[in-house]
């Protein structure tokens, strides 16, 4: 544990002198909870989440074949989600104040796409997010050093803002976020645009249940460690004028997971920012049975009044959700043939 501490702090500067160095302003607000867990690392994430379908035999020839997919428990969330596909999660993100009390370290943004509800303990239950890819800022050598030690392939990377977590395109209707690195010779990147969602696609109180459940999953790579990581859906960063805001859009990754380039048209997600608190090299076998830290909800802003008051989340029934849902669950997935 000294130990832990030690290694930790070493990467982490007093909160005062570092704000003299960081050359980015963030647009991002501040840690809110740093001095509620003074003892633990907490921070704030400001991203955008989204669902990328996947057909479940690329998913399979992707997870390393010892590890199980706990297909029910996603289903139970994602009833709508065809059978043949699974829900990987893509997460472009902006770290923002990331503390140990009174230290911190150099914010960063990151892109990866994970893969939830992975067995690594083979106990039929707990449910673990395989991550084992990020494109990092290439300044921010703590940060790579972070995930390098869970066995993650890191992608020194540039981004595009370089400091913020998304930029609006110049008529203001829609955020991009771009992340360009390369490891061993290999280029890897990460683009997105999304625009606000314009209707409310059938069950999308389970879709937001589905991001609250997977983004609350301890990560791993190597599966010799793992992080547990506790992201926070209640506090000012995320509620009232901060509320998450559904959003549709494009996406296009190319990393070492897959064969060629990949591109995802129509997929549905939500821009949030969240305050978490980092478990950083926890024991896997520790958190076993592992199943949340309780209900989370997360508070949608949406771009126009529903209809009519009760239908904020549409049962799945109706014609237009089924179209909906047929845009992002069924044919969502093309391959560029470079
Ligand atoms: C998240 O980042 C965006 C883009 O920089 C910014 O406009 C927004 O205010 C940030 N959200 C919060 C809650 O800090
Ligand atoms: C904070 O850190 C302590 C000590 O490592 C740990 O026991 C506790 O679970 C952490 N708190 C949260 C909310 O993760
Ligand atoms: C947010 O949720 C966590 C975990 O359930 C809880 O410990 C904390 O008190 C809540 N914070 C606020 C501001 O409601
Ligand atoms: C995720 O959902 C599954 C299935 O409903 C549940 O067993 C588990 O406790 C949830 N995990 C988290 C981290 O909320
Ligand atoms: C909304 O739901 C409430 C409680 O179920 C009900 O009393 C009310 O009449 C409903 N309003 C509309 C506009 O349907």
């Amino acid at each position: 544990m000294k130990f832990l501490l030690t290694a930790l702090l070493a990467g982490f500067v007093a909160a005062d002198a570092h704000d003299e160095r960081a050359k980015c302003i963030s647009q991002s607000q501040p840690n809110p909870i740093w001095d509620v867990y003074p003892g633990n690392i907490t921070g704030t994430i400001n991203s955008t989440i989204a669902i990328l379908p996947i057909p479940y035999s690329l998913a399979r020839s992707i997870i390393p074949a010892k590890y199980t997919i706990l297909k029910n428990a996603y289903q139970s969330l994602l009833p709508h989600l065809a059978h043949d596909m699974y829900p990987a999660v893509l997460q472009t993100v902006r770290d923002h104040e990331v503390r140990f009390g009174e230290y911190k370290i150099d914010d960063f943004s990151r892109a990866s796409i994970d893969f939830p509800f992975v067995d690594l303990l083979g106990d039929g239950h707990t449910s673990f997010r395989w991550s084992p890819t990020m494109l990092i800022t290439a300044a921010n050598q703590m940060a790579q050093h972070g995930a390098g030690e869970y066995g993650t392939t890191v992608y020194p990377a540039t981004f595009e803002p370089e400091c913020n977590a998304y930029e609006f395109t110049e008529d203001g209707q829609s955020t991009y976020f771009r992340a360009r690195g390369e490891i061993d010779g290999k280029e890897g990147l990460v683009d997105t645009i999304f625009k606000s969602a314009e209707r409310q696609p059938a069950d999308y109180a389970g879709f937001m249940s589905f991001l609250i459940n997977a983004t609350n999953q301890p990560s791993f790579a190597d599966g010799k460690q793992c992080d547990y990581y506790v992201r926070l859906f209640n506090t000012t960063l995320s509620t009232g004028e901060n509320a998450a805001v559904p959003v549709q859009g494009s996406v296009r990754a190319k990393m070492n997971l897959f064969d060629e380039e990949m591109k995802w048209d129509s997929v549905f997600g939500v821009r949030v920012d969240t305050a978490f608190i980092e478990n950083h090299l926890y024991s896997c076998e520790g958190l076993r049975g592992f199943d949340g830290i309780g209900e989370q909800k997360m508070e949608i802003a949406w771009p126009h009044e529903p209809a009519t008051t009760n239908s904020t989340f549409l049962p799945a029934f109706s014609l237009s959700g089924m179209q909906v849902l047929a845009n992002y669950l069924i044919s969502p997935i093309k391959r560029v043939v470079a």
